[in-house]
């Protein structure tokens, strides 16, 4: 099903699994919050189910969710225009999951290279969890009939995966219910790379803290991890494909250019010539300019976990007021009896 007939919704998570880095915030929340003013229902998500695919603390869980949800707020998203909840408040989402794992083949998940890389030479020891995400990734695209996922470059494929899903859904039970989602993935950041090593990912498990930026780090502490990055001794060019075999140089020009919300090419007009120890202290003031007021309003809602764990519960009650009848008609097409009046 082509998404035109479908009404526009956006729907994106992300996983409350802690250390929320700059990848995070450049390659999607920055995106969520331009999204929000676009005249679309926008729907964003704490993906609590997905984050427990790996181990983690219960307390710390429920902490990391309620930062999550702060992150999202400080960084610009409105809970009145945006749809803010944590993923097991809705149950609609496992239990989609679940038909979705039987809709999903297995040749299909034995392609997911994120599997492959977080399993790496332990996928025998790693949960069945981590290896059916993708197709809980569907459930949560596509219990709402979202049109458009804004993700970074590192959840294409599993966008894609959710389009497979829908369509065979839609053709082995000849209908046409599931829109084929749209990832949407656009502009600089969409794949951010450590600072310490311009071939890996910037990312939240990365055993070292000074390959990425935290959205919590102060202002020293991001400052000492730019003047620290990886970087080449050469100046900086003063074309963007100059910087094509340069990962490091292209990862920070790419950083200033989604901060400051200019094109790379205005930024490499700006320092072409100019050596790292001159760009870093700038990118370093922009960063901090950018970040600090983000991580003191994330404070500030922190001091207040009753209030985010309210605005949880309405965007909750909002997400599942459109997501049950999604789901019940599902079961329907599924032909389960539904019988039961008073559901939970
Ligand atoms: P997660 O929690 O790993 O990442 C959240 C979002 O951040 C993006 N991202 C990056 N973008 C640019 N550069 C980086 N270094 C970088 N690191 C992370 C990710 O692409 C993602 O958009 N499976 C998803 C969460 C999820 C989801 C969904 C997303 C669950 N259900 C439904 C969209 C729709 C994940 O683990 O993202």
């Amino acid at each position: 099903m082509g998404i035109s007939e479908f009404t526009p919704r956006v729907f994106s998570g992300i996983q409350p699994s802690g250390n929320l880095t700059l990848g995070n915030y450049l390659g999607a929340v920055k995106r969520f919050v331009e999204m929000q003013d676009d005249g679309i229902e926008t729907v964003y998500c704490m993906v609590d189910l997905h984050a427990i695919t790996v181990w983690q603390e219960p307390a710390e869980l429920a902490h990391n969710t309620r930062e999550l949800a702060a992150a999202f707020m400080a960084c610009g998203l409105d809970p009145e225009r945006s749809i803010l909840f944590n993923q097991s408040q809705v149950s609609a989402h496992a239990e989609l999951g679940w038909i979705f794992n039987c809709v999903a083949r297995l040749g299909w998940m034995n392609r997911m290279t994120q599997f492959k890389d977080k399993a790496g030479k332990n996928a025998e020891r790693v949960s069945l969890g981590l290896f059916a995400y993708p197709s809980l990734m569907a459930a949560d695209i596509l219990v709402y009939h979202a049109t458009h996922v804004p993700v970074g470059e590192d959840q294409k494929q599993h966008v894609e995966l959710a389009r497979d899903i829908a369509a065979k859904f839609n053709h082995d039970f000849g209908v046409a219910f599931f829109p084929e989602p749209e990832p949407v993935i656009e502009g600089s950041a969409t794949r951010i790379m450590s600072l310490r090593d311009g071939s890996r990912k910037m990312s939240k498990s990365d055993p070292s803290d000074m390959s990425r930026i935290n959205l919590t780090d102060g202002p020293d502490t991001i400052s000492r991890k730019i003047r620290k990055a990886r970087t080449d001794p050469f100046p900086l060019p003063e074309t963007p494909g100059e910087l094509d075999g340069r990962p490091e140089a292209g990862n920070l020009v790419r950083i200033y250019a989604s901060l400051a919300d200019m094109a790379e090419s205005d930024v490499l007009r700006q320092f072409a010539g100019k050596p790292f120890s001159e760009f870093k202290p700038a990118l370093a003031e922009l960063a901090v300019s950018r970040l600090r007021p983000i991580s003191e309003a994330m404070g500030r809602m922190l001091d207040d976990p009753a209030e985010v764990d309210r605005i949880l519960a309405e965007g909750g009650d909002r997400a599942a007021a459109i997501a049950d009848p999604i789901l019940d008609r599902t079961f329907e097409i599924l032909g389960m009896i539904r019988s039961r009046t008073r559901k939970r």
